[in-house]
């Protein structure tokens, strides 16, 4: 009887141990946006190629639109491995530390896509992600969103119209500069309470990519958006390293493959996207959309260059020459 019984349990422990081998390891992918949004699709793309590279041993749950947890909260959660993975953008990583991250913010720094990859996929790009080791994070990819505009209830043609205003910016010290430097008032807030401070008008405006002004449908509580691509809004994917570094060889070699094509993909269609949502968010009658002249452009590029300057400390100084060096941009001129 006893010796039935503890081949029984032998029994069953084995077939617990056999259930808990096959059992998919799981990646919590929390983020901010909506799943229509060049990261939130390239989060679902990585969720499949994941499923099909590793065959179906890891799984990848996709939590989008701050439904798991906001901006603080998932740089929080993923250091201490309650989620796995994240792709916060560039502008968050200041309050981790790592305030180098923050020379991707500064206006008119990049002139377009390319002159961004330079870095990105570059050593400069590199030698980032590299920063976040010390903090407990493996930086894997850089995934495009694109180039932010300002909007408000008033019109937008000068930086003078935007003296006073309270402008929503997320959590970055170059943001809070640049805001300074035209004589706006920034309020830092998550993403996740924009659309209603807007609303309530709690903020006057803020600044975006078109795709997550469209898909908040922030263009609804604003009556005007000015395309000043001032600035550049793309994200860091990053992972648990303890939980990254502990999974096995193999699985890990098999969701690198699935990252890079992830990457290749994020980028393809991050500017279509935005071009997308513009063409919407005209379409939809509510917010008045402005192209400025050649001019008006040039006089929010004069207004906003002292911020490189001023945020030298911030950043570090070699960090910006870096950039600067890599992309060819002349703070000069
Ligand atoms: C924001 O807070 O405005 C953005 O960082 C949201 C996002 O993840 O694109």
């Amino acid at each position: 009887m006893k010796i039935s019984k503890l081949l029984i349990g032998l029994f069953a422990g084995a077939m617990s141990m056999a259930a808990y081998a096959q059992a998919p390891i799981v990646i919590k992918f929390s983020h901010v946006v909506s799943v229509d949004t060049p990261k939130g699709k390239a989060a679902e793309y990585f969720a499949k190629k994941a499923d099909e590279l590793t065959k179906g041993k890891v799984k990848v749950e996709v939590y989008a639109n701050s439904t798991l947890y906001k901006d603080k909260e998932e740089m929080e959660a993923l250091q201490l491995g309650a989620v796995q993975m994240l792709a916060p953008s560039l502008a968050k990583f200041g309050p981790l530390g790592a305030k180098e991250f923050e020379v991707f913010d500064l206006p008119y720094i990049f002139s377009d896509y390319d002159a961004l990859r330079k870095i990105t996929n570059g050593p400069v790009g590199a030698q980032l992600l590299g920063k976040l080791e010390a903090k407990g994070i493996r930086g894997l990819a850089y995934w495009d969103n694109g180039f932010k505009s300002f909007s408000a209830n008033t019109p937008i043609k000068t930086p003078a119209d935007l003296k006073g205003k309270k402008m929503r910016i997320q959590s970055s010290k170059v943001l809070e500069a640049q805001m300074r430097g035209i004589g706006a008032l920034p309020q830092m807030m998550a993403f996740s309470e924009v659309y209603q401070a807007l609303q309530t008008g709690v903020v006057d405006g803020t600044e975006n990519p078109i795709s997550n002004l469209y898909t908040q449908k922030m263009h609804e509580v604003q009556k005007h958006l000015t395309l000043t691509e001032h600035g550049y809004l793309g994200y860091a994917v990053i992972v648990n390293k303890k939980f990254w570094d502990g999974l096995p060889s193999d699985i890990r070699g098999q969701l690198d493959d699935a990252m890079a094509q992830s990457t290749r993909y994020a980028n393809q269609i991050a500017k279509i996207e935005n071009d997308t949502s513009l063409e919407k968010v005209r379409a939809s009658g509510k917010t008045e959309v402005y192209t400025p002249t050649k001019e008006e452009r040039a006089a929010f590029v004069k207004a906003l260059a002292p911020v490189h300057k001023q945020m030298e400390s911030r950043i570090g100084k070699d960090v910006i020459q870096s950039v600067y060096k890599a992309t060819g941009f002349d703070p000069s001129k």
